[in-house]
């Protein structure tokens, strides 16, 4: 998939910028002049969701209330027209002029993977992050993993209503477990599914990337295990019902994939509390290149976004990284306040810079 053109109003810092994109776009400048909401532009197009924080509505221009971002992205062939809304009712996303009703059908033509400063924190920070990287390759793959992780969502929202309410009819429980039991078993099982998917691509990208920084290996630690999705329902059920008082007494649910993480090890070492900040780049990298390599394999290729290319890689990286990216077919979009070892390593013919100054982007 190729971004052909982004137009935006009332985003973020940005003055009505109108830019007709290359296989490589740079965008660069000095601080604060927003590299960064132009590339989250692309990223809320793409995903629908921000690059940084959780809130929508802080995309949206200080003291306005309106926010439009427009796309057109070809795929395979055929260039579709995606346009964000965001404004006091929330968002809204149409697909050739029309509203949206099936985020699959959104998601078949449009997708991206971004690489931030802060991933750091898929390697050394909480579970949930963790669980959200794979959730998104999984999505990546195919977008009809966001069924999976609503359903289950929903049921174990149920079931946590259920137990801080005064005393929950066991019968109810009884029937919220069962739901939790197949989708969670079916949510775990296609975790650990796509992590076995994505596992070798991780360790051939660590070995590209970090040369001889170590070898890497990495599980989904379950409750729910199982060589097939009948044992892991078993293994859940099981688990389950363990701690069934327990949730009644403290009125909280205590089981299930919500609780589930990716062991990475490094060496055999948990890289969460002994990689270095350069250990952890790389490592991070080569789960979002993963992501690209898996997605690609099923026929489509993300938008490649990368946020500050000059802190977070130094030229060797910068230049083994693009050259992974070009192999796959990638549309990049970086930003950089040092435009030099990123352009040194990009095909010159194919390779668009764009300056960022106050908001206005200027291609030259
Ligand atoms: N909702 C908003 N409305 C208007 N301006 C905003 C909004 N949100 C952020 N800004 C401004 O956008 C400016 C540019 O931000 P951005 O993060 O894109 O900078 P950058 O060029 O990536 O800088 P750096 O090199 O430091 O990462 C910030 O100074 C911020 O004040
Ligand atoms: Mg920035």
């Amino acid at each position: 998939m190729q971004l052909r053109r982004l137009v935006t109003d009332g985003f973020r810092n940005l003055v009505a910028p109108d830019l007709t994109a290359t296989r490589f776009v740079v965008l660069h400048g000095p601080n604060a002049q927003g590299k960064t909401n132009a590339l989250e532009a692309i990223h809320l197009v793409a995903t629908l969701k921000p690059l940084r924080g959780r809130r929508l509505r802080d995309l949206v221009t200080w003291g306005t209330d309106r926010a439009v971002v427009s796309a057109w992205v070809e795929h395979q062939g055929v260039e579709r027209h995606y346009r964000v809304e965001i404004g006091k009712e929330g968002r809204t996303a149409k697909l050739d002029g029309k509203r949206v009703s099936d985020l699959q059908d959104y998601f078949a033509g449009v997708r991206a993977i971004a690489f931030t400063p802060q991933d750091g924190r898929v390697v050394s920070g909480e579970p949930s992050r963790r669980r959200a990287w794979l959730d998104r390759a999984a999505f990546t793959a195919s977008p009809a993993h966001l069924d999976r992780v609503r359903v289950y969502r929903q049921c174990l929202a149920q079931k946590a209503a259920l137990l801080r309410s005064d005393r929950p009819d066991p019968a109810v429980l009884d029937t919220l477990d069962l739901q939790l039991v197949q989708h969670g078993a079916q949510l775990a099982h296609r975790r650990a599914e796509m992590l076995d998917e994505l596992t070798p691509h991780i360790q051939q990208l660590h070995e590209g990337i970090a040369g001889g920084e170590g070898e890497v290996t990495l599980t989904y630690a379950t409750r729910a295990a199982g060589d097939d999705l009948a044992a892991r329902c078993d293994a859940l059920a099981q688990r389950l019902s363990e701690v069934r008082g327990r949730e009644l007494d403290r009125r909280t649910t205590l089981a299930g994939p919500q609780l589930d993480d990716v062991k990475i090890l490094l060496d055999g070492k948990p890289a969460r509390t002994f990689a270095s900040r350069g250990q952890t780049r790389s490592l991070v990298l080569s789960l979002k290149l993963a992501e690209m390599v898996a997605a690609r394999n099923r026929g489509q290729v993300p938008l490649f976004l990368i946020d500050d290319a000059s802190s977070e890689l130094d030229a060797t990286r910068t230049a083994r990284l693009v050259a992974l990216l070009a192999d796959l077919g990638a549309q990049v979009f970086a930003t950089t306040t040092d435009p030099g070892p990123i352009v040194a390593a990009l095909p010159a013919d194919d390779t668009l810079l764009v300056g960022v100054s106050q908001g206005v982007l200027t291609a030259s």
